[in-house]
């Protein structure tokens, strides 16, 4: 959680002043944050988090869980205990507020921010894992690096994708909508 969110909470604060007008920032999510979200917390927490509107609203979700870790009451009030997966939620959630926030910011402009899953990747991270561990195909790193490389290169007159979550260059929306994915 101090990694992969507030970790990158923190080197968002620090950086966003040096972006330049037409800047891409792709901050790195999961797609185990949609599978905590559909999956793994019920439906008023589910709510809470559709409901945050300010980077502390996400932080505050994070650091309940945390609190919720410590004191052993996820199961009891039905939370998730994957931290990965809803530090990664978080990180889609944040995305989508800084988005808005950089956009109103009136001394730049064309900046898009947005979140992505790279796929299941053959990395450190996921060696000791079986290949189909989450049902889909792990894919070499070069197809895992694809995505987040498309939102870098977005051509300087290009306004969207702004604020969304993507895997293999394709939106999803799964906070306010169905839709599903599969990694
Ligand atoms: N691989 C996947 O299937 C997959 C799927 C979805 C999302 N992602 C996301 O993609 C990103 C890259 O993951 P990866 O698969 O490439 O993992 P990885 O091979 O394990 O690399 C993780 C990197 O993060 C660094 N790191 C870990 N803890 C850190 C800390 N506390 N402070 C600073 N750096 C730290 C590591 O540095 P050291 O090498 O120095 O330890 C390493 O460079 C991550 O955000 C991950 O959540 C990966």
């Amino acid at each position: 959680m101090n990694a992969n969110f507030f970790g990158l909470l923190n080197v968002c604060r620090s950086l966003f002043p040096l972006v330049r007008s037409c800047g891409r920032i792709v901050n790195m999510a999961s797609t185990t944050g949609y599978m905590v979200f559909r999956g793994q917390i019920n439906d008023d927490v589910r709510n809470r988090f559709r409901q945050v509107k300010e980077e502390q609203d996400v932080a505050d979700l994070m650091t309940e869980f945390l609190e919720c870790c410590k004191t052993e009451c996820n199961t009891e009030r039905k939370r998730c205990e994957w931290s990965y997966g809803v530090g990664k939620l978080g990180v889609i959630l944040l995305s989508r507020i800084q988005a808005d926030r950089i956009s109103q910011d009136d001394s730049k402009h064309g900046i898009l921010l947005n979140s992505c899953c790279p796929g299941f990747v053959l990395t450190d991270m996921t060696s000791d894992l079986p290949d189909n561990n989450f049902g889909g195909i792990r894919v070499s790193t070069v197809e895992g690096a694809d995505t987040p490389v498309f939102l870098a290169l977005l051509p300087s007159k290009v306004t969207e994708p702004n604020g969304k979550f993507l895997l293999r260059r394709k939106e999803y929306d799964f906070v306010n909508t169905d839709v599903l994915m599969q990694i």
